[in-house]
């Protein structure tokens, strides 16, 4: 359990909260007072974070949908409401990623990697925004260190990731005389099935690769929940629009 209760009587929406990342903001904002409404395409992933949570006391209740569906979405937030009474926060944590060459990426790929990452972060974020400025709440999305330099063979990731990035800031931008807050949280390489399943193309060039694996090893996803749970939370009333690196060190330059 954390040593802070900085979520009592909070509610949050957690997408991707079936698996790594996702779970472990999940369980640190529940063992924190949250109800978690948890969001996810695996039903296993989700049984799982419900297990956890509820043995250590906490509420959580879980939500089959698929973020790059702005009608699942939508539905999602109203049941969120309906479940718990209000919204405080929303994390927007799922995400996917494909390697390939760029100019082999298929147009499959493509659009399933911007329409989950991308797309599902904003059509999240629309549906929360009404209930967000009545609670006077916040979004957290999680870009990526791929959002903020280029790299190599995870073209439509990049690409989805810098928009997560840009999303934010012009979200940011539009309600900034409203009492809503919208941030990033940009993890570099996290132990998660994302960073385990990595599948490249067999031909690619190691060297380039260097560059943002960085010299010091890799985040654990307790880590970034931290961050995600400090930027949640009311600590960060006056953190607005930001972009918050826990990469190691691989984009300082
Ligand atoms: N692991 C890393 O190295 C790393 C680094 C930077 C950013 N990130 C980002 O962190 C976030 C979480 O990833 P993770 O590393 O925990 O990976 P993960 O694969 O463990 O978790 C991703 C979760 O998202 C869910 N998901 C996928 N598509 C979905 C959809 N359409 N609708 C709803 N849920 C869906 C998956 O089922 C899974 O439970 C992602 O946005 C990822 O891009 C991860």
């Amino acid at each position: 359990m954390a040593e802070t209760s900085r979520f009592e009587e909070k509610v949050v929406v957690v997408t991707g909260a079936g698996s790594g990342i996702g779970r472990a903001t999940s369980v640190r904002l529940a063992s924190e007072g949250a109800k978690v409404f948890g969001m996810d395409v695996s039903a296993d992933g989700l049984n799982e974070t419900k297990n956890e949570i509820e043995s250590s006391g906490g509420a959580f209740r879980e939500h089959l949908a698929d973020v790059s569906r702005r009608d699942e979405c939508f539905a999602a937030v109203a049941a969120a409401v309906e479940s718990f009474g209000r919204l405080d926060v929303l994390c927007n944590v799922a995400g996917v990623v494909r390697f390939s060459h760029a100019h082999e990426t298929s147009e499959e790929d493509w659009q399933s990697v911007i329409g989950v990452n991308l797309s599902g972060t904003f059509f999240m974020a629309q549906a929360a925004i009404p209930h967000l400025l009545e609670s006077e709440g916040n979004i957290v999305n999680i870009a990526s260190n791929a959002g903020l330099m280029g790299q190599a063979y995870t073209v439509a990731y990049c690409a989805s990731k810098g928009g997560v990035v840009l999303l934010t800031k012009a979200l940011a931008m539009e309600y900034m005389k409203r009492g809503i807050r919208i941030n990033a949280v940009a993890p570099g390489g996290t132990d998660t099935n994302i960073a385990r399943g990595r599948n490249f193309p067999e031909d690619i060039d190691f060297e380039m690769m260097g560059r943002y694996r960085g010299m010091r090893g890799i985040n654990q996803v307790e880590d970034v929940a931290g961050l995600i749970a400090y930027v949640a939370s009311d600590e960060a009333r006056f953190v607005h629009g930001a972009i918050l690196s826990i990469d190691q060190g691989v984009t300082a330059g």
